[in-house]
């Protein structure tokens, strides 16, 4: 296929949103259309509204002055997979196959290749529209960095910013009170933001899905400090994360979202257990999606931007079913099947987790 065949880009933002999508968006859109002279088109609410042939074409206003813009001004959905669509059926919800709808309205819109930007769920889908058919180029994206096949999805740096910041600040309340500060965030099966997070916030305790914990192990340390004259401590704790033996702490199930889980709520179990069995007084923070909105890092902003300007260079090379990667300082690409192959998770025994340990972090395991 020779290059000049790409005339038409389709966009989507799939799944949760996260600091950073308009900075991609416009990295795409700003050299198809300036320099390649490309029509792109942006395809509302991801693939809810491309199931439902929402989309329109994006003018150069409406990427203009974008880039530290958080959200995404397409809108996202993580509802809406067209393999198992949500419908009202007469006995409430009917899941059903949309994909070949999908298919009739990338050809209605004469798209030559749509650049999907998402995370696991949106990658797993794209695979299958590139099955179908479509020409389909994916963007890592998710604060949750647990993408296989690239070594940082953008959205994470911002993500782990705002907790660090909400990690110093829970410093100064919990050793005025002298208290024990238990912090949730988020991460899904992933600890890479309760781990860089407490690490950077200098957090007592971490508690991450990849290392199950011992309660007696985590009420030991808080203990410890407190008779030791360090009167206060802080937990911090991946939403994911879960006891030994226990479950993990689900919120609800819905199946109309694509992970029909929602994590929450390990953070109150902790805080509880904590108070009920060392006496100690207890608050909780979750942070929830604080960590997903407002503006990007500035290392987000350049790694979108850097993602985005090569996502249409693949295009425009007709290289489809990939799926652009960092990989150490460089930018470079992966077929999208390597990205879904298996998740990212914390290395149990990897350097990071080391380095906490060398200076004194309990991980709930000892
Ligand atoms: O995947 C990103 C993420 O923010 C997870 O960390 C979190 O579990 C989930 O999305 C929350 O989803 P929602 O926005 O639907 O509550």
């Amino acid at each position: 296929m020779s290059e000049k065949k790409v005339r038409r880009i389709g966009i989507l933002t799939g799944g949760g949103d996260c600091p950073g999508l308009n900075a991609v968006i416009r990295g795409i859109a700003k050299p198809a259309m300036t320099d390649y002279g490309v029509t792109v088109v942006g395809i509302q609410d991801g693939f809810e509204g491309f199931v439902e042939g929402r989309m329109r074409e994006l003018s150069r206003q409406d990427i203009s002055g974008i880039i530290g813009l958080g959200g995404t001004i397409l809108g996202t959905s993580n509802k809406g997979d067209p393999f198992h669509f949500p419908t009202e059926g007469n006995n409430g919800i009917d899941i059903v196959d949309a994909s070949a709808r999908t298919l009739k309205h990338y050809k209605g819109w004469g798209l030559d290749c749509l650049i999907a930007i998402g995370g696991d769920g949106t990658m797993h889908i794209s695979k299958k529209l590139g099955e179908m058919g479509m020409n389909i180029i994916g963007v890592p994206k998710t604060i949750d960095n647990d993408l296989g096949a690239t070594d940082q999805t953008f959205g994470f740096d911002t993500a782990l910013s705002i907790a660090t910041e909400a990690i110093d600040r829970l410093h100064t309340t919990a050793s005025a009170h002298h208290r024990v500060m238990v912090i949730e965030v988020m991460g899904r099966y992933a600890g890479w933001i309760a781990l860089q997070a407490g690490l950077a916030g200098g957090a007592d305790i971490i508690l991450l899905p990849e290392i199950p914990f011992k309660w007696e192990s985590v009420f030991q340390r808080v203990i410890e400090r407190s008779t030791r004259g360090n009167r206060f401590s802080i937990v911090c704790v991946a939403e994911g994360a879960k006891a030994a033996h226990e479950e993990i702490v689900v919120k609800e199930t819905d199946i109309k979202r694509t992970d029909p889980i929602r994590f929450g709520g390990i953070g109150d179990h902790v805080a509880h257990k904590v108070t009920e069995e060392t006496g100690l007084e207890t608050r909780v923070t979750v942070l929830g999606h604080l960590q997903r909105g407002g503006s990007p890092t500035a290392y987000d902003r350049i790694l979108a931007t850097r993602y985005g300007t090569k996502a249409v260079e693949l295009a425009l090379a007709c290289q489809f079913g990939q799926m652009v990667s960092l990989q150490g300082l460089a930018v470079t690409s992966v077929p999208i099947a390597d990205a879904i192959a298996r998740q990212r998770l914390v290395p149990v025994d990897g350097e990071v987790v080391r380095a906490a340990r060398a200076v004194g972090t309990s991980f709930g395991d000892e």
